[in-house]
């Protein structure tokens, strides 16, 4: 009997849990459950005699993938998978998924949250400011991006998006504003917010030179990965400009230095919080389990991410 370990340091909610299990039931398969591991030998141990494996941000790197000899097949219950180590699942000849779009929703829908707290000044008591006709800029218009759009619409917001990878008129047919660039979009939008995954060509991508193009009365939202932020330019910008503010959902490095010295406008969730919700657990968990069965059944590989 195939089994399938699901494997989060963050676990899913516990409905999203028993959905996962129906599915892997109903396939005659066996369900491994390891949650909330604080050592990486949990992890290695677990694996040891798994044929599929269910993840979210847990990192599966050469050593997790040489602990399985029966793993087939990994899917990352999400969207990045700059967590698992493409090559050598190739290498070790696993099928690397994930979930494209399954919980793009709860993270925009955090990306509000985030916003209007930066507009209220963090609660902290004084005036602050609506987004009603405010410009937002969306970097990266993939399921994430076009959400923000959806529910910044609401808002009564004009929105701007740059995707290197989508076209503009994709982009304009949501009745978005297409720029040409990343540069164009911090110089036109007071408001970003980022969804561009952790790339090669990301990382660092978000630096000092492009937060200080942006207008007056600057928010940066965060709610994609840390790496794309260049930690020393922010940490630059912010003590050059007193009208930045800084909003994420995934802790910075520099998160004490970041607190300590511009409380009043940066604040970062404790934990990443943009997909942790019972929908979006359902959702991405549910799929990840589906794609398995289909996997190992039929040999669906739609969705794999990784070379053969
Ligand atoms: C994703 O890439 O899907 C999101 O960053 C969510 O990550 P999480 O499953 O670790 O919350």
């Amino acid at each position: 009997m195939a089994k399938i370990l699901v494997a989060t340091e963050k676990p899913f909610a516990p409905v999203a849990v028993e959905g996962i299990r129906e599915v892997i039931a109903d396939a005659k398969m066996e369900l491994s459950l390891l949650e909330k591991y604080t050592d990486k030998a949990q992890l290695l141990e677990a694996v040891k005699d798994a044929d599929a494996l269910i993840i979210r941000s847990d990192k599966v790197d050469e050593a997790v993938l040489a602990a399985a000899p029966q793993l087939k097949i990994v899917v990352r219950a999400g969207a990045g998978y700059d967590n698992v180590d493409l090559a050598a699942a190739t290498a070790h000849g696993v099928c690397v998924m994930n979930t494209p779009g399954q919980n793009a929703n709860a993270v925009a829908e955090l990306v509000f949250g985030l916003l209007v707290m930066g507009m209220r000044n963090l609660y902290n008591g004084t005036s602050g400011k609506e987004l009603k006709g405010k410009k937002l800029g969306i970097l990266a218009y993939g399921n994430v991006g076009r959400n923000v759009a959806r529910v910044a619409k609401g808002f009564g917001m004009e929105i701007y998006a740059y995707d290197a990878f989508c076209s503009a008129s994709v982009i304009e047919g949501d009745g978005v504003k297409a720029v040409a660039s990343a540069e164009e979009l911090f110089k036109t939008c007071a408001i970003v917010s980022l969804h561009i995954p952790a790339t090669a060509e990301t990382k660092g991508s978000i630096n000092h030179h492009l937060l200080s193009l942006m207008p007056k009365g600057a928010i940066v939202i965060n709610t994609a990965r840390k790496e794309v932020i260049d930690e020393p330019g922010l940490l630059q910008a912010m003590a050059e400009r007193p009208d930045l503010k800084y909003l994420t959902d995934i802790m910075p490095a520099a998160h004490a230095e970041l607190a300590e010295r511009f409380a009043d406008r940066y604040f970062s969730t404790p934990k990443k919080m943009g997909a942790q919700t019972a929908e979006a657990n359902i959702n991405a968990g549910i799929a990840a389990a589906r794609q398995i069965v289909d996997f190992l059944v039929n040999g669906n590989e739609r969705f794999r991410v990784n070379q053969k």
